[in-house]
């Protein structure tokens, strides 16, 4: 998603068509009828985005009661709404927002006002250097470097070597015992024409959407190690499979073309 797109409201953007999905309010009306062009063609949308958000409070108990991480550090956050990690994560942790949206990160400031140890900066997830070497950061972290990483929602707008990089810069980063929440967006989708179409709303957007195996995804994340492997979101939080009719599944394929994982150093 090129940024001059987005604070346009005479362009739909990604991100806001997104918040669409999940019945939110901060889109436009040119994002609106974008978003209803690709559910007509791809009725999945809605339910994709609303998976995608509840396995984020599933990742946000796992990673902070589960694995005991007080730090989370969190990649193309959209917006912090009541539904996000800082809603669902102890008092007490630690949480790094951030998105290369501006809009994103205004809305977020005043979503979020003082909620004490949450911060929300704007940064690009795929130079994930200049989010951990800010000062700001440093100093929030305080050295603290065995985090929890989260990565969810955007790697199928990322680029090969941006998901390559990040995976290999946060790993150096990291301390050992430190762990990647990775969300593997428009995996292993069955071919169907009717869905490419969706494709292109996007890419006249100028958001590429990148089509990619597991196996793909796989080598992209080394030197990272698969905690276990990756699972559909639909088996992720118990998805009732009677909400997917036929068209949904003849697009996404019976596993919903959407996976997590969680991955270790
Ligand atoms: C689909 S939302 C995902 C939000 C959240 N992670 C989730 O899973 O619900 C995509 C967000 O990623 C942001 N985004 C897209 N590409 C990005 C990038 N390269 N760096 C930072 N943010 C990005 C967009 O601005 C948007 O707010």
């Amino acid at each position: 998603m090129p940024k001059e797109s987005i604070i346009d409201d005479s362009k739909p953007n990604a991100g806001r068509m997104y918040d669409y999905y999940l019945g939110g309010n901060h889109n436009f009306e040119v994002d609106r009828q974008a978003a209803e062009q690709v559910i007509k063609l791809l009725p999945f949308a809605p339910k994709g985005a609303r998976l995608q958000r509840w396995a984020l409070q599933d990742i946000a108990s796992e990673l902070t009661q589960r694995r005991g991480y007080d730090v989370i550090i969190d990649f193309a956050s959209g917006l912090p709404t009541n539904d996000h990690i800082h809603q669902v994560a102890p008092e007490g942790t630690t949480i790094v927002y951030s998105d290369y949206d501006p809009v994103v990160v205004e809305y977020a400031h005043d979503i979020l006002g003082d909620t004490s140890n949450v911060y929300f900066f704007e940064a690009n997830a795929a130079q994930p250097e200049v989010l951990l070497n800010r000062p700001e950061v440093q100093q929030i972290l305080a050295g603290r470097r065995k985090v929890g990483f989260v990565l969810w929602g955007v790697s199928a707008f990322l680029t090969d070597d941006a998901i390559s990089h990040i995976a290999q810069y946060t790993y150096e980063w990291a301390a050992p015992g430190s762990c990647l929440a990775f969300n593997a967006q428009g995996a292993d989708l069955p071919p169907n024409p009717t869905f490419d179409q969706t494709l292109q709303i996007y890419e006249k957007m100028g958001a590429k959407f990148h089509k990619r195996t597991l196996t793909e995804f796989r080598k992209l994340l080394q030197p990272w190690k698969m905690d276990q492997d990756f699972i559909s979101l639909l088996e992720w939080h118990g998805f009732d499979e009677s909400e997917l009719a036929q068209q949904d599944l003849e697009m996404i394929g019976p596993l919903a073309g959407g996976f997590g994982a969680y991955l270790v150093k």
